[in-house]
């Protein structure tokens, strides 16, 4: 079955454009984003002068994936610190833009942290301004780090599972070097699997309703070269059934104490197909994404959106996550309401493993989770 599907594809690497950027034109400091809304058309960059339009970047999902978010998050208070705001309401603004990417409220915290021990230590704004940024700058090379370091325990437990290689993994939402200081999560693991030449096939979950799978996965796999093959979400099932799937691999929004795992709308399901089928469910995230406060799935929020999300289309080329009501094509009669929750909760039981930069949790239970952050707490 597979290789009807072969395709090669020209390794021409990751978007040329980064997803984030601190830039300090003559007119002030701006943090320049890739507006992931508008790929894979066009790689355009939207420029950011103050919080409420990073805010803004957040909620329309323009810049989007929890490592980015929480990168974001940080250089969004120290534009607030450089450019004279008031940095705690910019903080709180930001940390509630979305509500279940643990890292978002992570890296806002930890800029609002340098910010102020910088104030409360005697510094003037501009010096306090100036240890917000060093600490979003830092941030965002320490997730460029952990992405190496979970693509490397990732293939390794990969190919524990797999010896000699080969493997078709399926993925869903976008993982790759969109949301990341470095090349991602799950993403990183299959690209690494590609560069060793153990990659035989990335499935690609097109993930329904804002399309991450087929707008970003499939425009970084393209990019590339490796084969992938994109399909509509519901087309898992019968892929499991023929054999297709040798492991799923996905990322995470916020994975809590008992070690349920958050992630992109459609993850559950495909975990609960993975069991049926005696397929190894891969959770790859950064610690940053582990919240020990947070005590089962059940307490986590999950973001619920616009309706219309669902029952309309966007025309290519228009921001498809923009959710302004008459912004599409409607596909269901007017006034249908829509069920939209943006993430699901897989819990602990249906996860084989946890890879993270530190290391690996299988099975998932919440000691070994603890174990983990207490371990990572002392590198
Ligand atoms: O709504 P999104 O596009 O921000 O959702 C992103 C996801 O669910 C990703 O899978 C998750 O953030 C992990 S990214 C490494």
């Amino acid at each position: 079955m597979a290789d009807q599907y072969a395709q090669s594809h020209e390794d021409s690497g990751p978007p040329p454009t980064p997803s984030i950027r601190w830039d300090e034109p003559p007119e002030g400091p701006v943090l320049v984003l890739l507006d992931q809304t508008r790929l894979p058309a066009e790689e355009v960059e939207l420029v950011c002068t103050d919080a409420p339009a990073l805010v803004q970047a957040i909620r329309t999902l323009a810049v989007r994936g929890a490592p980015l978010l929480g990168i974001a998050g940080a250089y969004g208070v120290a534009l607030a610190a450089v450019r004279g705001f008031d940095v705690d309401e910019a903080a709180e603004a930001l940390a509630t833009a979305r509500p279940t990417a643990v890292n978002l409220e992570r890296g806002v915290r930890r800029a609002q942290a340098a910010y102020r021990s910088a104030v409360e230590g005697g510094a003037d704004q501009q010096q306090a301004a100036a240890s917000a940024l060093a600490e979003a700058r830092a941030l965002h090379e320490e997730d460029a780090e952990a992405s190496r370091r979970m693509a490397q325990n990732g293939l390794a437990f990969l190919d524990e599972l797999q010896p000699g290689g080969g493997h078709r993994l399926l993925t869903h939402c976008n993982t790759g070097a969109l949301v990341s200081g470095g090349e991602g999560t799950a993403f990183a693991v299959a690209l690494a699997a590609h560069r060793e030449g153990q990659l035989r096939r990335l499935w690609v979950d097109e993930t329904r309703p804002l399309l991450q799978g087929a707008r970003l996965t499939a425009y970084e796999a393209a990019r590339s070269g490796m084969a992938y093959t994109l399909l509509t979400d519901n087309a898992a099932g019968s892929l499991f059934a023929a054999g297709e799937v040798d492991a799923v691999l996905i990322g995470a929004d916020r994975i809590v104490a008992d070690g349920s795992v958050a992630n992109k709308v459609g993850s559950y399901p495909l975990a609960v197909l993975a069991r049926y089928h005696h397929v190894p469910f891969i959770v790859v995230a950064p610690v940053t994404t582990v919240d020990p406060d947070t005590p089962d799935g059940a307490s986590i929020e999950v973001e619920q959106r616009a309706g219309q999300e669902v029952t309309e289309f966007t025309a290519p080329q228009v921001p498809v996550t923009g959710a302004e009501p008459g912004g599409g094509i409607p596909v269901a009669p007017l006034g249908t309401q829509a069920y939209n929750p943006a993430f699901d909760v897989t819990p602990p039981e249906l996860v084989t493993a946890i890879v993270t930069e530190h290391g690996v949790v299988s099975p998932v239970t919440a000691e070994g989770l603890a174990q983990l952050c207490a371990r990572s707490r002392q590198v």
